[in-house]
């Protein structure tokens, strides 16, 4: 698909109505996300932090598993590790750029979560490997949600990292569809970066220590999906 052409990529503004009734019922008014949130605002960054109910199945999903360790990967300003926090996990999250690490961090801190969350700026694939010298883990639930066109090398990270019982939840697999398209192209994932979406579907289906499905989702942030992944072996 050439770039820019995905007729799909319109998001029906009636997604985002209903994920706010389900925003409403289900999260309620959470002030200390509202102040992350905010704070992203501020800095510009008002896009690319998951929606308040994805963030609550995230803090679900580690209370189900029972997850004390989780690495994230891509902390942007800390709204979704604020999920990981309130699920009682310490979090040790991954961001490459220094402004965003720091806004995180204050964020974090003026949640009550300073203690438990550890933000380490640099680029991933260095921090990683950082983290697997120095014997972090296994972490019990990882999250991927940065550079996308990278996720097939976080996860040879992320297996490295892990041990049987290890969940991992990689964030915008579908992009409004655009994955299902070999020439697929999302013009905020840039060249390639359907491609490498593709190649992580790939790695994932490929890897027998895996078991993993895909489910496509529809909200405020449009039409988009995570793979959830458990470490079987
Ligand atoms: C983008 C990144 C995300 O992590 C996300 O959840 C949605 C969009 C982006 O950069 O386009
Ligand atoms: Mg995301």
């Amino acid at each position: 698909m050439a770039e820019g052409t995905n007729p799909r990529e319109t998001a029906d503004p009636f997604w985002a109505e209903v994920d706010g009734y389900i925003t409403h019922h289900l999260v309620g008014q959470d002030a200390v996300g509202e102040a992350i949130l905010e704070a992203n605002e501020r800095a510009g960054l008002g896009f690319g932090a998951v929606a308040p109910s994805e963030g609550k199945l995230l803090e679900l999903l580690v209370r189900a598993c029972g997850a004390g360790k989780v690495l994230e990967v891509g902390t942007h300003g800390g709204y979704s590790a604020s999920w990981f926090a309130r699920a009682g996990a310490s979090v040790t999250t991954l961001e490459i750029d220094p402004e965003r690490g720091a806004l995180a961090r204050a964020s974090l801190e003026q949640a009550g979560f300073g203690e438990r969350v550890e933000v380490l700026v640099g680029d991933a694939m260095d921090s990683l490997a950082a983290l697997h010298a120095r014997g972090a883990g296994p972490y019990d639930f990882v999250f991927l949600d940065a550079d996308k066109q990278r996720n097939p090398e976080y996860l040879e990270w992320a297996l490295k990292l892990s041990a049987p019982g290890t969940v991992i939840y990689a964030d915008n697999v579908i992009r409004a569809g655009a994955v299902i398209d070999p020439e697929g192209y999302d013009k905020r994932l840039g060249e390639g970066g359907i491609q490498a979406i593709r190649r992580f579907y790939e790695l994932v289906a490929a890897e027998p220590r895996l078991s993993a499905t895909a489910v496509q989702t529809v909200g405020s942030k449009g039409h988009d999906g995570f793979l959830l992944a458990v470490v079987v072996s």
